[in-house]
């Protein structure tokens, strides 16, 4: 059986992930799939990592290039994360005509098309399993298991973190700050988490996700993003009281030859399956024209999680090399040219909350408003206590299209009777 040669480049946690679950699965991995891997390099800055692992003498060195540049070596992990250099040591291998693995997101957010294409020039593979929701094998599910599908919609929780902090919100009665105080003390969260909880981390993933799926380019620029900082408990409340709980959708749609891409805090109704995903883990529904709706769950993170994924893309790139079949499945192959929806374009139901003065008319105004701009309202509820004082004022409205409702918010927040900017949180 011809060894397949594996480099390996970072050795932090998900690195060692890795690395461990190559020593410890080889030989089975070999007897079950045929593919027999051997780590022939790994590249770190810091050597302790190596000798806490045992990597033998001669396999570590300091230098990437010493991987990239390896005959012995066919297959490139890279595991450093960032632009730059793994946006570099990814180019230099693809042009040394090695396969590339990477659990990049934020990088083949940027320059997934690009690294695709090059890829392709050369014809070895490039696998981003890791790059979404860590163990759930979403973008083969994607790429191979639903190809007979024209896939409607894919939507979901991608970020640990902020459901880790959503679900802390929702069940411990937290406000935002504290639950993410909680998030880093747990190590759920980073020290700086704003990648996470201003949506941009989602909005990678979505980008891969929904390029894939729609097999059209979509980029970083067409994703509407809203994260969770401006979320109150108060919300949260509101929306149990509803029958909802909230949390953070990366949310991806196809109607005709339109898509509709989006990162936003939403409510879920309880019985909804995703309502049941609590803390940091994943999940998402897919929507194909053939199978139906299928679900996946998982953990989104995390060092196995993420070597999981890692490895079956070794496995996966080893068995083309071993069949001659490279670019067996195209990393992105984007065959279609859909057009994005701008926001204001959408149709959703809305949850609004008003900080209304508690005065008569007050209501008829507000109603008045949204009646002008077509949006009809499902239900209201204001909680009696707070007589002659600015109170809360929360809606629900029937379908409406965004840019109506805008419209109307930015009209009715200029009234004096309403004492802050309202909010708005979109109904799943
Ligand atoms: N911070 C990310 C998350 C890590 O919480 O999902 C995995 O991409």
């Amino acid at each position: 059986m011809k060894e397949i040669g594996v480099g390996i480049i970072g050795l932090g946690i998900v690195g060692s992930g890795v690395y461990e679950t190559l020593m410890q699965h080889s030989e089975e991995i070999a007897r079950r799939t045929g593919v027999k891997l051997a780590v022939r390099k790994v590249a770190d800055l810091d050597e302790s990592r190596s000798r806490t692992l045992g990597v033998p003498d001669g396999v570590f060195t300091k230098n990437a290039k010493d991987i990239i540049n390896n005959s012995s070596v066919d297959i490139v992990v890279e595991l450093i994360g960032g632009y730059s250099p793994a946006g570099e040591y990814i180019v230099d291998s693809l042009n040394n005509h090695k396969h590339v693995v990477t659990a990049n997101k934020a990088l083949l957010a940027k320059q997934g098309a690009e690294l695709a294409e090059l890829a392709s020039k050369n014809n070895v593979d490039l696998y981003f399993e890791a790059s979404v929701a860590g163990g759930i094998p979403i973008i083969k599910a994607l790429r191979e298991g639903l190809a007979g599908n024209n896939i409607n919609y894919i939507y979901g929780i991608v970020n640990g973190t902020c459901n880790y902090i959503l679900t802390r919100m929702t069940y411990e009665k937290m406000g935002f700050e504290r639950a993410l105080k909680e998030a880093q003390k747990k190590g759920f969260a980073e020290a700086n988490p704003t990648l996470d909880i201003e949506g941009d981390d989602s909005a990678h993933k979505l980008m891969i996700l929904a390029s894939i799926a729609f097999n059209t380019r979509i980029d970083l620029s067409d994703i509407h993003v809203e994260g969770i900082t401006k979320l109150t408990h108060e919300d949260v409340e509101y929306a149990d009281d509803l029958g909802y709980v909230i949390k953070l959708l990366a949310i991806a749609k196809r109607t005709g030859n339109e898509i509709e891409v989006r990162v936003h805090p939403t409510l879920v109704p309880k019985s909804s399956l995703l309502a049941y995903v609590r803390d940091e883990f994943n999940a998402l529904l897919v929507d194909g024209d053939i199978v139906g709706t299928t679900m996946y769950y998982g953990k989104g993170a995390g060092k196995l999680a993420a070597a999981s994924a890692i490895v079956s893309d070794i496995i996966d790139v080893g068995k083309n090399i071993q069949f001659g079949s490279p670019l067996r499945v195209k990393p992105f192959a984007h065959a279609n040219n859909c057009k994005i929806k701008n926001i204001e374009e959408i149709r959703s139901l809305y949850y609004i909350r008003f900080t209304v003065l508690d005065t008569p008319g007050v209501l008829g105004h507000i109603s008045s408003v949204l009646g002008k701009h077509g949006i009809s309202i499902a239900s209201v509820i204001q909680k009696a206590q707070h007589h002659g004082k600015h109170v809360p004022v929360v809606m629900m409205t029937h379908e409406a299209l965004e840019r109506d409702i805008r419209n109307a918010l930015t009209e009715i927040d200029t009234l004096n009777s309403i004492k802050e900017k309202s909010a708005l949180i979109r109904i799943a």
